[in-house]
């Protein structure tokens, strides 16, 4: 592991400060950020430092890059310490870093690191000519060719203690020096020879259907009735078509191909289709595993679950039991799932949180809570302070802790009727203001709220 402390205090300048050039450049990454968000360039402002100030990073440094960025100087220190790719004291002029974890240990980086222990000394220290200083590092990312050094910003891998020796003499000597593989493997090919996926029949295409065949054979020895000729139709055409129009079996292999990423509620109603994909709804209905069934068990609507117990008591077989019962037959035509079997309630939550959810894609990305809430919802009528100074304890509704509870009055929210009294439009207002979606609906706010608002029996 490697030592993360900060360099001794003799060694510590007393100042630090960007030049006018990184000055300029620190706030051209600040501005890259959202407003509030300007900590996220604290570690390009640190290896900005770190280069300026000649490969290590003072504590000077860190307090400076600290004020730029108004954080406190504790978190910027958090970042410096953590990370191995800032180096906490001096550093040679060429600093190298050897990779100790394991694939890079098991290929030899014991041996890296006994050389550079007898040609340096212990890690963190200077060469008496001041040209290296080494430490052990965790995973650099580059273990197909273990082991592996990073030397300043180049990765030297596939070494040994004398590859790696002869590296650090030429290096020393000015001399120009290969980055990369010393043994000549190209990026992470395989050392030797290829002896793996080698057959060419996994790349030809001709394996195409051929499942497909296998099983028309079988079923045409213990079946030899008329579907076979239409099977065995099926299975001639693939093959011929295997042989005829050759596809590769990995299309993509190899090649970057650029598919969208998100299959959210709000881009499926946005290209026209079901928010919700029918197949997820059917399985939800099916599994009792629905927010809108949850929320329902909670308040004690068992016959929304289909537990083992539950089925037992109702004299059927439990789930375990049926599962081993009903095996269907091998040739059986398997069961369609019902359609969707999703209530009118969850078909409208669903469109409802995709209507928000696309709503709220369209606000520029600093929208504030209020106003992503007025694009969404309707802000429920407010008190301007509690009824004869008393407002309701609002945390004995479940799911309000007290923060949510002050944030509630700080919106003139001070009693149980109020929120009784809430519309959709306003709970989805309220849900969106706390950044709650969908919450206030699971942990029936309302209900609760009109049960507390009842007067007492
Ligand atoms: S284990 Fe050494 S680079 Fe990953």
């Amino acid at each position: 592991m490697a030592n993360r402390r900060l360099a001794p205090a003799s060694e510590q300048p007393q100042t630090f400060a960007f030049s006018p050039e990184n000055a300029a450049w620190a706030k051209t990454q600040i501005a890259k950020y959202p407003e509030g968000r300007q900590a996220s360039a604290v570690i390009s402002l640190l290896w900005k430092a770190q280069e300026q100030n000649g490969g290590w990073l003072p504590r000077a440094a860190i307090e400076a890059v600290a004020a730029e960025l108004g954080m406190p100087n504790i978190r910027v220190l958090e970042v410096a310490t953590f990370y191995t790719m800032f180096a906490l004291e001096p550093v040679g002029r060429f600093w190298i870093q050897v990779c100790g974890t394991v694939p890079c240990d098991s290929c030899g980086a014991r041996g890296l690191k006994e050389m550079l222990h007898d040609r340096l000394g212990a890690p963190g220290h200077v060469s008496a000519d001041g040209n290296f200083s080494w430490l052990e590092v965790e995973c650099l990312g580059a273990c197909c060719n273990a082991p592996m050094v990073q030397i300043n910003q180049d990765y030297f891998e596939d070494l040994t203690p004398e590859s790696l020796g002869q590296l650090m003499d030429d290096l020393a000597a000015g001399r120009p020096v290969k980055v990369g593989s010393q043994t000549g493997r190209v990026s992470s090919e395989p050392q030797g020879a290829v002896n793996t996926l080698t057959d060419p029949s996994l790349f030809d295409g001709s394996r195409v259907g051929a499942w497909r065949k296998r099983f028309e054979e079988a079923g045409k020895a213990e079946e030899p009735a008329a579907g076979a000729t239409l099977n065995t139709g099926e299975a001639a055409a693939s093959a011929q078509q295997a042989a005829t129009n050759p596809k590769p079996a990995r299309p993509d292999a190899g090649r970057a191909v650029e598919r969208t990423a998100s299959d959210a509620p709000a881009q499926r109603a946005a290209n026209g289709e079901t928010p919700v994909k029918p197949a997820d709804r059917a399985d939800a209905a099916e599994r009792g595993r629905s927010t809108a069934k949850a929320g329902a068990a909670r308040q004690g609507d068992a016959d929304v679950l289909d537990s083992p117990a539950k089925r037992v008591a109702e004299g059927e077989p439990a789930a375990g039991d049926q599962g081993n019962q009903d095996v269907p037959a091998r040739d059986a035509v398997p069961q369609q799932p019902e359609a969707s079997g999703a209530s009118d309630a969850e078909v409208a939550a669903e469109a409802e949180e995709a209507r928000v959810t696309g709503a709220l894609a369209a606000l520029p990305e600093n929208a504030t809570p209020e106003q992503k809430a007025d694009v969404v919802g309707k802000r429920p009528m407010a008190l301007d302070a509690a009824r004869a100074g008393k407002p309701d304890d609002l945390t004995r509704i479940e799911g309000i802790d007290s923060g949510n509870s002050q944030r509630l009055n700080g919106l003139g929210i001070y009693h149980f009727d109020q929120i009784a009294a809430w519309s959709r439009d306003e709970i989805t207002w309220v849900g969106t203001y706390l950044a709650f979606p969908g919450r206030i609906d699971r942990e029936d706010w309302v209900g609760q709220a009109k049960a507390l608002a009842a007067p007492a029996q």
